[in-house]
């Protein structure tokens, strides 16, 4: 199948960044202005009729999150837009905010409309010093056309504000309670849920976060209607995504893609197959913290319950390839050790169970493994299963139990104090 842009569509008109561009060739804040006629509950339910589904990883669908945001409230109700791309592997929602600004623009208005917002906060990694600059610059101008600020589109009753937030880029706060945390200036660790962030977000206040890319396809779902969105994908996860493919392939980078397009189309044809000729080992389908699938997965749809069947994850929609020379032991090694680092410390599970990850690890890599380390880190890692406070340590076991389930021999070559005879990533005595 083609590639197709909805989410991308600065690939197809150039200089779409550009509010007159945005204007002229996408019938830019139409979708708006067809919004502002409409009731709050009318917008959600075609949201909700569209099947979209949040994109930052959880495959939530959107509408019913809006659904959830209490109504005739007094005071502040948040939408925060989170931009904080910290999955490894994933570097699809900087490509928008750089390139089509105005679609996500338009996307988080009719968002706070729905919700009933007067604030929006674009929390944003902040090394995303270019995509910064061009979201605020294209925020300015939509302050300049009438579309924020007070009266947006003409309407007395509504007001909007929307304000850009820099991370210090710790993985956690891309969690969404964690990083309500953050804009709020305290450490960025989790909240307990419930209560979820619809009843007590940000400020105690009615709060819903959606991902970058989740946003930026409501305008043309209002615009087309839903039945034209669910012309792509599948039943239960319609539309396009972005997918990023890194690692082993010819051709990485981003592909804007219907739901249901498979691994093998997607690394074979449209990522060029796997470099230098080789053969693929397995591939991570949706960011790290999805566990691993191999070649018998190649023909499943990149789809949220395809992937689910498969004991994986859509996730972020990062899908990183690698080739039949890896070892599996240490990309292990090399995802526990992110881990370890951006544990926020909050529960023990995660951060004495990263630590032992990778203490394990690191010993095996080295030449150091004791008899019994393989069945330790088994251990260690079934034992952080389910008890951890978030999923960011629920992901460090599933990533080495899942590479463990496929490539165990892979471990069991250092439980035996073989050597990896390679660059170890970031080891023990560097890191400490
Ligand atoms: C450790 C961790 C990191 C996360 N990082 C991100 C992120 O960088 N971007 C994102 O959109 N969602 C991230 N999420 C998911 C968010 O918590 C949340 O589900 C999402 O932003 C909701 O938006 P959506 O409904 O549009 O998908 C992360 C979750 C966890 C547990």
């Amino acid at each position: 199948m083609e590639q197709l842009y909805l989410i991308c569509r600065h690939r197809e008109v150039p200089n779409l960044h550009q509010y007159e561009t945005y204007i002229q060739k996408e019938q830019g804040y139409q979708a708006l202005q067809q919004v502002l006629k409409l009731s709050r509950d009318e917008v959600i339910d075609i949201v909700k009729a569209s099947g979209l589904r949040g994109r930052g990883g959880a495959g939530f669908p959107t509408g019913l999150k809006w659904s959830f945001m209490p109504k005739n409230v007094q005071g502040p109700v948040y939408l925060v837009i989170n931009c904080a791309e910290g999955e490894p592997g994933t570097f699809g929602n900087h490509e928008i905010i750089e390139n089509n600004p105005h679609q996500l623009i338009e996307g988080i208005i009719i968002g706070c409309y729905a919700i009933g917002a007067t604030a929006a906060y674009i929390y944003h990694r902040g090394e995303f010093k270019y995509g910064a600059e061009m979201m605020q610059r294209a925020v300015d101008e939509a302050y300049k056309q009438g579309w924020l600020g007070k009266k947006v589109g003409g309407r007395e009753d509504v007001s909007l504000d929307i304000y850009l937030h820099p991370e210090a880029s710790a993985y956690i706060c891309g969690e969404e309670t964690a990083q309500l945390n953050s804009i709020e200036g305290y450490l960025g660790q989790p909240r307990l849920k419930p209560p979820f962030p619809a009843q007590s977000g940000l400020w105690k206040r009615p709060t819903t976060v959606n991902n970058v890319e989740t946003l930026a396809h409501v305008p043309a779902i209002i615009r087309n209607g839903p039945a034209w969105f669910r012309q792509w994908g599948t039943e239960k996860s319609p539309g396009t995504r972005v997918y990023c493919v890194s690692g082993h392939v010819m051709r990485p980078g981003n592909y804007e893609l219907p739901m249901n397009v498979t691994a093998r189309e997607l690394i074979f044809e449209h990522a060029g197959g796997i470099w230098k000729g080789r053969g693929l080992k397995g591939f991570i389908p949706g960011g790290v913290s999805a566990p691993i699938l191999t070649n018998d997965h190649l023909d499943l749809p990149l789809d949220y319950d395809s992937l689910a069947g498969a004991g994986s994850m859509g996730g972020s929609g990062g899908v990183i390839v690698m080739d039949d020379q890896t070892d599996m032991a240490w990309l292990a090694k090399k995802m526990v050790d992110f881990y370890s680092h951006e544990s926020c410390g909050k529960c023990s599970p995660c951060r004495e169970g990263t630590w032992w990850q990778k203490n394990l690890l690191d010993r095996m890599m080295t030449g150091l493994a004791r008899s019994g380390d393989v069945e330790m880190l088994e251990m260690v890692s079934e034992q952080m299963a389910g008890t951890c406070f978030c999923p960011l340590g629920e992901s460090s076991q599933m990533v080495v139990l899942g590479a463990m389930k496929y490539f165990r021999s892979d471990f069991e070559r250092y439980g035996q104090g073989k050597a990896y005879d390679g660059v170890i990533p970031m080891s023990a005595i560097e890191h400490h």
